[in-house]
C-alpha cells in the first residue's frame, strides 16, 4: 500500500479530513462557493484601482487555468493565495503560499510575480547555495552617526514538514512553539536570552517592545486576511537575548523569523551576529528549503534568502525630494518604508531602507547591495549639506 510520507510531529495534529485525504488521495475540488468567491474578486479587482503585482500578473488566462487547482497535501486553493490581495488592492504584493506546494501548483500566477518582485528571477532561475559570506568584509555606513539610527538584519525560515500559516491547525502552532522555543533555549553565549510568549503578556509589555521595534505588530490586516493570524496569539512569542540585539519572532508571518539588530550602522556587527546566530539555530531545527527556490516562506518576497537588510535613517534632503529618493532607491534596488515598517508613514523624517531582491543571489550579495545603495544615498546627503553650506 502507498503510504504518503507524514512527519510524526504533523500526524500529532493532523485534522481528520487532511488525514484522510492523506490517505486515500482522492482527488480534490474547489468547492462551489470558493469557485464564486474567486470569480467576483477577480471581477472586483479588475474595477478596482490597485498597483499591486497580482492585478498586473493574474491575467484571465492565468486565472481560468488556475482556479480549479488544489495542492496536493493540504487542499489549498487559488483563493488560500489570493484572499488577501483581492481584500487589500493597496497591496504591494497581494498574493502569499499557504503551503510550499502551492509555489509549484500556482506556478503560473507565483513565477511572474517572484521574476517582478526579485528582479529577473525567471521560471527556469535557480536560487544559489547559501554564502554568507563575512561580516567584517562591511565597514561601519556612518561611523559620525549623523544619518543612521539603527541597523538591522533578518531572515525568515520555515520548519520542515509543516505548512505555512493558513493550513496550521492550533495543536500546530503549539508544537512549532515547543520544536522552536526547545531551540532558541540551548543557545548559548551572546545568544542566551528569554522567550517571551504572546499568551499571557502584558498590554504595557508589549507596546513597550513594539515602540522598541523589537517586537511584531498585532492585527496586520493584510496578514488576517491571508487566514495568517488564526488562534492568535497561540504559539505566538518573542525571544530576546540579554543584550536585545539579537531577536527571534516565533509563528507570526513566517515560523521563525531571525533578527539582529542595533543602534548606529554597524552593519558588519549586525550581520555577523545574525550569521553566527542563525548557524547555532540551524543545528537543531531542520529549516525547509527549495532546490529552485531557496529558503521556503510564506510571502514570494521572502523566497531566496528571505535576507533583509535594513536602516533606520534620517534623509533631510531627500525627504524633501520623493521623486529623487523614489528614482535613487529603484537604481540601487532598495525599497523604503515607513519608520514602524511597510505600510507605515516615515515619522520625524525617519525611513526604513532595505534591500528589495532576497532571491538569485547569494546573501552576501544581498548585504553587499543594499551596503552600496546606503552608501550612495548617505553621499548624496552629504554632498547636499555641503552644497547648502555655500550658499
Ligand atoms: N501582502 C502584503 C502586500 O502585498 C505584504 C507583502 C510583503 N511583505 C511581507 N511582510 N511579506 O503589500
Amino acid at each position: 500500500m502507498f503510504l504518503p510520507k507524514i512527519h510524526i510531529r504533523q500526524l500529532r495534529c493532523l485534522p481528520k479530513q487532511l488525514f484522510l485525504r492523506q490517505f486515500c488521495k482522492c482527488a480534490s475540488q474547489v468547492p462551489p462557493e470558493v469557485l464564486e468567491e474567486l470569480e467576483q474578486g477577480f471581477e472586483d479587482m479588475k474595477e478596482c484601482d490597485s498597483k499591486s503585482l497580482l492585478k498586473k500578473h493574474l491575467t484571465k488566462e492565468r486565472f481560468d487555468k488556475l482556479k480549479d487547482k488544489t495542492t496536493p497535501t493540504y487542499n489549498s486553493t487559488l483563493l488560500d493565495c489570493i484572499r488577501s490581495g483581492l481584500k487589500n488592492p493597496d497591496s504591494g504584493v497581494g498574493i502569499y503560499a499557504p503551503d510550499p506546494e502551492a509555489y509549484s501548483t500556482f506556478s503560473d500566477i507565483f513565477d511572474p510575480i517572484i521574476e517582478d518582485y526579485h528582479g529577473g528571477f525567471k521560471k527556469t532561475s535557480v536560487h544559489p547555495p547559501t554564502c554568507f559570506g563575512f561580516g567584517s568584509d562591511f565597514p561601519n555606513l556612518d561611523p559620525d552617526n549623523l544619518y543612521i539610527v539603527s541597523t538591522r538584519v533578518r531572515c525568515g525560515r520555515s520548519i520542515k514538514d509543516f505548512p505555512f500559516n493558513p493550513c496550521l491547525s492550533k495543536c500546530d502552532y503549539n508544537v512549532l512553539d515547543s520544536i522552536i522555543t526547545d531551540a532558541l533555549l540551548n543557545l548559548s553565549g551572546e545568544y542566551s536570552g528569554t522567550y517571551f510568549p504572546l499568551c499571557g503578556m502584558e498590554k504595557d509589555k508589549q507596546q513597550e517592545l513594539i515602540d522598541s521595534h523589537l517586537l511584531f505588530k498585532e492585527g496586520d490586516r493584510f496578514l488576517k486576511d491571508a487566514k495568517a493570524t488564526r488562534y492568535w496569539p497561540t504559539g505566538r512569542g518573542i525571544y530576546i537575548n540579554d543584550n536585545r540585539n539579537f531577536l527571534v519572532w516565533v509563528n507570526e508571518e513566517d515560523h521563525v523569523r531571525i533578527i539582529s539588530m542595533e543602534k548606529g550602522g554597524n552593519l558588519g556587527a549586525v550581520y555577523e551576529r545574525l550569521i553566527l546566530g542563525e548557524n547555532q539555530l540551524s543545528k537543531q531545527l531542520e529549516f525547509s528549503r527549495d532546490k529552485r527556490l531557496g529558503y521556503l516562506t510564506f510571502c514570494p518576497t521572502n523566497l531566496g534568502t528571505s535576507l533583509r537588510a535594513s536602516v533606520h535613517m534620517r534623509l533631510p534632503s531627500l525627504a524633501d525630494d520623493k521623486a529623487k529618493l523614489d528614482k535613487m532607491a529603484a537604481k540601487y534596488n532598495l525599497q523604503v518604508r515607513g519608520t514602524r515598517g511597510e505600510h507605515t508613514d516615515a515619522e520625524d523624517g525617519v525611513y526604513d531602507i532595505s534591500n528589495k531582491r532576497r532571491m538569485g543571489l547569494t546573501e552576501y550579495e544581498a548585504i553587499q547591495e543594499m551596503y552600496k545603495g546606503i552608501r550612495a544615498l548617505i553621499d548624496h546627503e552629504c554632498q547636499e549639506a555641503a552644497k547648502a553650506c555655500k550658499k
